[in-house]
């Protein structure tokens, strides 16, 4: 039987990190031999809130280095395809074709867009009015089964669902509707508590970090604010140090002791954040391990190009079919052979 077909990705906006890892990274990894996996390299999607050239040249670095973070954490690139969404433009073509089939008042509901208009200090642009309608050209573009995505995705999946489903009742059975597939944590807080891990608010621990960089974060690391000595009782809960030890710590006799302790006012914060670093740190080793491996010159841009290659093909073939069953192509033909009798026909007189 034919395997089923995961399409996810991100934006090329700067190197992934521990938030990633938690959020979808770690699916990815889980889910590469079951699914046939296709991810993209979203620079379209980009543009909607960042479209100055100088955020277009960093994401040629950041496409490379993003697809290399994927590769280090263990994605195997003979099982999977990544693609650079600018480079197939008839994801526009799929893109145009579905923007009738949902309604402006639906996509003005959609939360996430207005979040990321105000985080990005600009007014709502149409084209991330558009975001999920792109999203969803990408997705059914490759008639993908299963989307794995964070959390603040999973409203454009399910636009996806319903653009889908429209196209099929309106043109005829093309796409399977796609299911999402929530993360197990979909925002990491960052290292200083309160907001969420990103590489805009400096307060992320890249999985390319190198274990000094690493341990050096966590000990800046914000803990229970209302403990000022170690021999006073802490917070556990909501507490950052503890909520990387329950993720990032495998060893769970550990961190219960350290929590019991900290509770108790029976530790210090160095010594949880050097166990915490040390954790970390054991899981990235061999990361940058496969890194080092993937790391020369070329190898990035030869998966690169290869998945690309392969998507367009896809993507050319999934175009040609929505125009005949939208009743698009015959159109055309006839009006050019019209054209070309006529033509010839003039040759002879
Ligand atoms: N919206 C995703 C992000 O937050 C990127 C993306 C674009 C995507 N197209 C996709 C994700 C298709 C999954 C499927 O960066």
């Amino acid at each position: 039987m034919e395997k089923k077909r995961i399409l996810t990705g991100e934006r090329p906006t700067g190197k992934m990190h521990l938030g990633h890892y938690i959020g979808t990274l770690k699916n990815r990894v889980k889910l590469q031999n079951e699914y046939e996996s296709i991810y993209i390299v979203a620079d379209l999607h980009m543009l909607t809130t960042k479209n100055k050239p100088e955020h277009i040249k960093a994401s040629e670095q950041n496409t490379l280095d993003m697809i290399l973070d994927q590769i280090a954490i263990g994605i195997d690139p003979g099982n999977v395809r990544f693609y650079l969404q600018s480079a197939i433009p008839e994801i526009h073509e799929v893109y145009t074709l579905l923007q009738n089939l949902v309604t402006v008042a639906r996509l003005e509901r959609i939360p996430s867009l207005k979040d990321m208009a105000r985080d990005a200090n600009i007014e709502m642009p149409f084209g991330l009015l558009g975001y999920p309608v792109l999203q969803t050209a990408d997705i059914i573009a490759v008639k993908s089964h299963l989307v794995p995505v964070g959390k603040d995705n999973v409203a454009h999946v399910e636009v996806a669902r319903e653009i889908a489903r429209r196209f099929n009742q309106m043109y005829g059975e093309l796409f399977p509707i796609p299911d999402f597939l929530q993360g197990e944590n979909a925002s990491l807080i960052g290292i200083y508590g309160k907001q969420k891990m990103s590489k805009s608010a400096d307060n992320a621990i890249f999985l390319s970090d190198e274990p000094g960089v690493v341990r050096k974060k966590v000990m800046k690391m914000y803990t229970d604010e209302n403990r000022i000595r170690a021999d006073i009782p802490g917070k556990v809960e909501g507490n950052p140090v503890f909520i990387y030890h329950e993720l990032f710590n495998p060893n769970k006799k550990e961190v219960d002791d350290l929590k019991a302790r900290y509770l108790e006012g029976k530790v210090g914060d160095v010594e949880v954040k050097e166990k915490l670093a040390f954790a970390i740190n054991t899981m990235l080793e061999p990361f940058l391990e496969r890194r080092q491996k993937y790391s020369r010159s070329g190898i990035i841009e030869e998966i690169l190009v290869e998945g690309t290659d392969f998507v367009r093909k896809e993507v050319q073939q999934t175009v040609y079919e929505m125009k005949k069953m939208m009743g698009f192509t015959g159109i055309w033909n006839r009006i050019r052979r019209r054209v070309e009798k006529h033509r010839k026909q003039l040759k002879k007189e």
